[in-house]
């Protein structure tokens, strides 16, 4: 079967986030959701709950649990009850639930920057404290590698006289696209554990592995869950997972929080009960059909079409756009672009955000939203048709010219 993933569908006049932000004449690869239809079996599925007619509360019913806990054992043999699933109407929600059940007022909150915008506010919401474990930049020419640094991340334990009482983690990481390997999760996991602190795992883009040469789907590093390292791993950490970035339908609404720990598990329903957060009856439509397995061809299909569309974007930076440096993400559609060498060249004059924005009238994120480490860059999404990518790395150039 073939998918068109190079289709251009008009979302001008439609309420989309990413397109109404700007004005008409400006190309949005911004904000995190693609320009690409879902899947068929998730429309159908909608298009059967909307003949219906009846939009009534509906509960996540135990076949859409048993779905979620069987692709955990298919994706990555880890194995877990449907009882431990509990439905969410979002990630950010799910990991502000998460601070709510496991932290008290005081204790801290640990991140590790450049990161996606939410988890440095997170803290706010619950009385709590940031704490930064920044990442670790290399280069290697053009392309940019990010690290653990375990000795950053031991410091920003129970630092700034907070006691850590969660870390909150991003796997795979947005914005750099890292795939935290066995070793990485073990140390860090290690470390919580040592120092009795809780994990929320916020692993969204999770099913977004991309291939390894150019236009190549196979071949994808693995994602490893940290709570299927092991049973005290397990004990303290709640995994967030959703369809929305895998099969784009994040304005459904609907995710999941994995819980093993039934004590963990119960305090945690009761938080999401406390804020109310329900879940979107047409996202729990919506997720059975994306998480059944009639949708994974289509996801092997677009694995390819995104790992063509990194390949396609690193090498015209690396050929194109001199002084600039990418990562290669190994998940996700996101890529991180160092414009500081341009800047400091007079290349760019403002910020890179503001520069693209003006002068190529292309909208990216702004990387000193990502926290420590994001001066300088910008985050550019390129879940797209391959003719939208051109047309803004082409206005890109056009304006650095
Ligand atoms: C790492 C990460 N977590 C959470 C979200 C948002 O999740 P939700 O819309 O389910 O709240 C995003 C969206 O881009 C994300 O990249």
């Amino acid at each position: 079967m073939t998918f068109d993933f190079e289709r251009m569908i008009d979302r001008t006049n439609t309420n989309s986030i990413k397109w109404h932000q700007y004005p008409e004449d400006v190309l949005p690869l911004w904000v995190a959701d693609m320009d690409l239809a879902a899947p068929e079996p998730v429309q159908e599925a909608l298009c059967r709950a909307v003949e219906h007619g009846i939009f009534g509360y509906e509960f996540p019913n135990k076949v859409l649990l048993e779905t979620v806990a069987a692709r955990m054992d298919n994706l990555y043999g880890w194995q877990v009850s449907p009882d431990t699933v509990v439905a969410i109407p979002g990630v950010i929600a799910g990991f502000t639930a998460a601070a709510r059940t496991v932290c008290t007022a005081g204790q801290g909150i640990l991140v590790q920057p450049p990161v996606y915008p939410p988890f440095l506010s997170v803290h706010k919401s619950s009385a709590l404290v940031r704490q930064d474990a920044p990442l670790r930049m290399t280069a290697e020419g053009a392309r940019l590698h990010y690290f653990v640094d375990m000795d950053m991340f031991k410091e920003a334990v129970h630092s700034g006289g907070a006691q850590t009482g969660m870390f909150l983690l991003c796997n795979p990481q947005n914005p750099t696209g890292q795939v935290y390997s066995h070793d990485d999760l073990t140390r860090m996991a290690e470390i919580c554990q040592r120092n009795n602190i809780y994990i929320c795992s916020d692993e969204i883009h999770s099913e977004l592995l991309l291939g390894e040469g150019p236009a190549c789907g196979q071949g994808a590093g693995r994602h490893i869950p940290i709570a299927s390292l092991g049973l005290e791993i397990a004990d303290r950490t709640i995994t967030l997972i959703a369809p929305s970035k895998t099969f784009n339908v994040p304005g459904l609404f609907c995710g999941f929080a994995i819980i093993t720990n039934q004590d963990l598990l119960k305090r945690y329903k009761e938080t999401v009960e406390q804020m109310s957060l329900h879940v979107n009856s047409l996202g729990l439509t919506a997720a059975q059909a994306a998480f059944s397995g009639m949708c994974d061809d289509w996801l092997a299909a677009l694995r390819v079409h995104l790992t063509g569309n990194r390949d396609f974007l690193v090498d015209i930076v690396k050929r194109e756009f001199k002084g600039m440096r990418v990562t290669v993400p190994e998940a996700t559609y996101l890529a991180w672009l160092d414009c500081n060498e341009l800047v400091r060249a007079s290349r760019i004059t403002g910020t890179p955000y503001e520069f693209f924005l003006k002068k190529a009238k292309v909208a990216l994120n702004e990387g000193k939203a990502f926290g420590i480490g994001g001066d300088g860059f910008v985050r550019l999404n390129f879940g797209c048709p391959r003719k939208t990518l051109e047309e803004a790395l082409e206005r890109m150039k056009a304006a650095l010219a």
